[in-house]
């Protein structure tokens, strides 16, 4: 559709950037934080630990005050559990309650929205020992901890956003970090989709004791999402597009909005004997969970082209390289598309295709919680960093969103991946996302001091136009 006139971005549009708790903070076991999966797991070779990151943890004053800067009206980030409970379930830790109520507070001073992500990838190492996800007990474990951040931050903080990509946890879980499998398992998929379930009741748990003892605060999943394409108009390609959005994208947001579960992920998942157990209450528990809104990750589509049962099950890929299922889907390099240095497709047309699927499904506004580019920075002499190729994948994503906006898509907000650099989920530090810069190498801490990107100038100017000026700096 070719709009003669383009819409505005509403004027209470929220632009502002991400983060989350166990890339950016540091002082991962400091003042009482007990360790969480990130924490304890083997990082990929060649990469940094998740020691010190970003060191926001002690940066945090300076780091709000440059988002301020650049005129965040919101800043997301995400809450470490066991930083706030350093055994999962149990004693609160009152340092960590303390450390969140400054950040709250420090956000709030500039008008900043603080929009609060309840757990992203960082599952405390004590309840990994009990059997994480898989163990039914999770559900109370979350809720209880759900308890404790509404009790302690919902005096201010009025957006919530449940579990970040809950459909990576379940379909990259081991490349993140956070699977954990039973030894013994027999039939993987299973137990996949069991864990699977239980973030499902915990996630409708937290919405429906969010609404309870915070009226008129708004919560809402945050997935990544992708549309997936067929490959080709051959009606099988289609088909095995149909599935791998159902496996991918619908399920979690059909669970969250709808409370069911997709027709096709169940039939997938009676064909593998791996349907989840149902505990008592749990269909209504899904039923009476409501999301105010939808936050999700963009980064870019996924491709797809039929797949044979004789076919060869794929190689585990990344978030968003995919893998096959045999009889399912395959994945397909799609031709048209550019990629990042790290391999990633870059597809702004494909975000603003996203976009009105997901409003056209579920009708409710949308704000994208991640979207942005990794590559590698670098810092010049007189202490610039000069990521052009930032700026450019960030201005046709939102002029895709300004074109969704004129199809009719609701939007709240935009929090680009992210506000600073920080560690990469597998990639280590050197794979930067921030608009400010911070200096340390991989594995060598220097200075640790911040610094304005070109896209740092260029966003604020983004912003102080409310989406109308996307032009180069002169
Ligand atoms: C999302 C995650 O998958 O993508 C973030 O929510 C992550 O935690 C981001 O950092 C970018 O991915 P990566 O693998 O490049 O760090």
């Amino acid at each position: 559709m070719i709009h003669k006139t383009l819409k505005p971005f509403p004027k209470d549009f929220l632009w502002g950037a991400s983060t989350s708790a166990y890339q950016v903070e540091g002082a991962n076991l400091e003042d009482g934080k007990g360790p969480s999966c990130q924490d304890v797991k083997t990082v990929p070779e060649g990469t940094s630990d998740l020691t010190v990151c970003a060191d926001q943890y002690h940066h945090y004053k300076e780091d709000v005050a440059l988002m301020a800067e650049m005129g965040f009206k919101v800043y997301r980030f995400s809450i470490s559990w066991s930083r706030i409970i350093p055994q999962g379930t149990g004693a609160v830790n009152p340092k960590g309650i303390e450390y969140y109520n400054n950040l709250i507070d420090e956000c709030l001073k500039y008008d900043m929205v603080p929009l609060v992500t309840m757990f992203h990838f960082d599952m405390p190492a004590a309840l990994d020992e009990r059997g994480s996800w898989s163990n039914p007990e999770s559900v109370d474990w979350f809720v209880n901890f759900s308890r404790v951040m509404f009790e302690n931050f919902g005096d201010r903080v009025k957006y919530w956003l449940t579990i970040n990509e809950q459909n990576m946890l379940t379909l990259v879980g081991p490349l993140i970090g956070t699977l954990t499998i039973p030894e013994g398992t027999e039939n993987v998929i299973k137990e996949i989709y069991q864990q699977n379930h239980h973030m499902l009741v915990a996630q409708a748990k937290a919405m429906a004791l969010c609404h309870e003892m915070l009226p008129g605060a708004k919560i809402g999943p945050a997935p990544n999402i992708s549309l997936v394409y067929a490959a080709s108009c051959k009606p099988e390609d289609v088909l095995a597009a149909q599935n791998f959005n159902a496996i991918r994208n619908w399920l979690y947001l059909d669970m969250a909005v709808y409370g069911k579960y997709n027709n096709l992920v169940w039939a997938y998942l009676e064909e593998n004997d791996a349907t989840p157990v149902f505990a008592e209450g749990d269909a209504e528990a899904l039923a009476n969970g409501h999301p105010d809104f939808i936050g999700f990750n963009y980064y870019n589509t996924s491709t797809v082209e039929y797949s044979g049962a004789e076919d060869a099950a794929g190689k585990a890929g990344d978030q968003q390289s995919g893998t096959a299922i045999p009889g399912v889907f395959k994945p397909f390099a799609n031709p048209n598309l550019p990629r990042t240095e790290f391999n990633w497709e870059i597809d702004p047309i494909g975000y603003r295709n996203t976009l009105r699927e997901v409003y056209s499904r579920y009708r409710l506004p949308i704000i994208i919680t991640e979207n942005g580019l990794g590559a590698y920075d670098t810092l010049t002499e007189d202490g610039k960093v000069h990521d052009q190729y930032r700026i450019n994948y960030l201005r046709i994503h939102i002029e895709q969103m300004r074109l969704a906006i004129s199809d009719g898509v609701e939007m709240m907000g935009y929090c680009p991946w992210s506000a600073i650099d920080l560690i990469s989920t597998h990639e280590g530090m050197r794979k930067r996302y921030g608009f400010i810069y911070v200096d340390r190498d991989e594995f060598e801490l220097r200075t640790m001091k911040r610094y304005r990107k070109d896209s740092f100038y260029w966003y604020k100017q983004v912003i102080e136009s409310n989406g109308e000026n996307l032009e180069d700096l002169k």
